[in-house]
């Protein structure tokens, strides 16, 4: 178990960047649970958008009808003992929004602008109050470039596909070699992308994980959180 924090009195936001697969939300869960806070997880907004547009028949070519529907969306990302439900209008989808066909279209619909400013003023307001970890690709350099402790995560694809495949093979019959082929080519749409691409921020800490257990990477996040709790009572 993450140990708990006792330096940070007052509340901080805490970003956490990298690749698919690199583990990031199991990691920012823990991270959360040990410190009280809120855990957001950016994919599943942009995973519950794209599960929409796959049921509605809306392409990411059709960029108005994309930002039309996801204008009236109600996404809300819940907290629960099992980890992080999922909801569309109500309609719970967690399970839904990690299927193979989302997760090979959703590069191609949060690639679109508009998309992505009614993605990252939603996140905004939650973080408003504090207190959140906050995982995706853009959070470090877009949407809370004021975060106090940022972090990008990365490790390299075959460890990022194992970890994955690990995951899911309990429930769907996907294959190692497939999730490698996808976890590569969800990196070269997300890095290659023109609006927010994936990127390291300049004040980001690098932590490649690869040799890494999920136990020591949240231990190290939270040690960073503690160590700038310290600096800032020092004044
Ligand atoms: O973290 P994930 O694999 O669930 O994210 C799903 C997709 O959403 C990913 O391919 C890129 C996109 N994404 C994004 O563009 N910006 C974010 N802040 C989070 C995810």
């Amino acid at each position: 178990m993450v140990s708990q924090s006792r330096h940070l009195n007052e509340k901080i936001n805490i970003a956490i960047d990298g690749p698919a697969g690199a583990g990031k939300s199991t990691v920012a869960r823990m991270v959360a649970k040990a410190l009280s806070y809120v855990y957001v997880d950016t994919g599943a907004m942009y995973r519950a958008v794209t599960w929409v547009m796959l049921k509605s028949g809306i392409s990411p070519e059709d960029e108005q009808q994309v930002l039309q529907t996801a204008q009236n969306l109600v996404i809300d990302l819940i907290p629960s003992e099992e980890g992080q439900k999922v909801l569309v209008d109500g309609k719970e989808v967690t399970r839904e929004i990690r299927s193979l066909e989302v997760s090979s279209q959703v590069s191609r619909y949060a690639q679109i602008e508009g998309l992505r400013s009614l993605m990252v003023t939603l996140q905004r307001q939650m973080a408003l109050r504090k207190g959140v970890v906050m995982d995706g690709r853009d959070i470090g350099t877009t949407v809370l470039p004021d975060a106090e402790v940022k972090v990008f995560m990365t490790a390299d694809a075959a460890e990022r596909a194992r970890r994955r495949y690990l995951e899911l093979k309990d429930t769907t019959n996907v294959s190692l070699e497939q999730l490698e082929r996808d976890i590569t080519e969800r990196d070269r749409l997300d890095a290659g992308r023109e609006i927010s691409p994936l990127r390291q921020a300049d004040d980001a800490t690098l932590l490649d994980t690869t040799q890494m257990s999920i136990e020591e990477v949240a231990e190290a996040i939270v040690s960073m959180c503690r160590l700038y709790g310290m600096e800032r009572s020092k004044g």
